[in-house]
């Protein structure tokens, strides 16, 4: 299930998001990060399954054009090919889908296309 980030989960969120490659950097890591915590458009959730955190997906909501688009989404790579990657895109269809669109941007097409 897709929870929502929180403070307590920074350094596990910092691993997950530095799967992607742009995030590589640790300087652009803090200031993701930084964003999810302080801009209220820029929402994170976390894939936890029993007790552990396998995977994080991170969208920006614009009220003004009705979409929301998937910045980053990165799953442990112990736990890839699973299924979790289409879990996390459905589940923020849910909670969004009603009223935006959910688009991809150029760092996560490949992926979401798939889907
Ligand atoms: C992309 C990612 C989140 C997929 O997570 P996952 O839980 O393994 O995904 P699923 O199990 O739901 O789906 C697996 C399928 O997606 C494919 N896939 C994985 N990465 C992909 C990518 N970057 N572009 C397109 N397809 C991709 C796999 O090859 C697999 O295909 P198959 O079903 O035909 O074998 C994971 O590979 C990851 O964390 N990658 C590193 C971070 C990253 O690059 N994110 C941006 C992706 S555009």
């Amino acid at each position: 299930m897709l929870i929502r980030y929180k403070k307590s989960l920074e350094k596990i969120a910092m691993g997950l998001l530095s799967f992607m490659p742009e995030e590589k950097d640790v300087k652009k890591l803090q200031h993701t990060i930084r964003e999810y915590e302080d801009n209220e458009n820029w929402q994170l959730y976390l894939w936890k399954e029993n007790d552990d955190v396998l995977g994080a997906i991170g969208v920006e909501i614009n009220q003004g054009d009705a979409n929301v688009i998937i910045q980053h989404i990165t799953v442990n790579p112990s736990h890839r090919k699973q299924g979790i990657g289409h879990k996390m895109i459905d589940e923020i269809r849910v909670i969004y889908g009603e009223n935006y669109q959910v688009i991809a941007n150029d760092l996560t097409e490949s992926f979401i296309k798939k889907c």
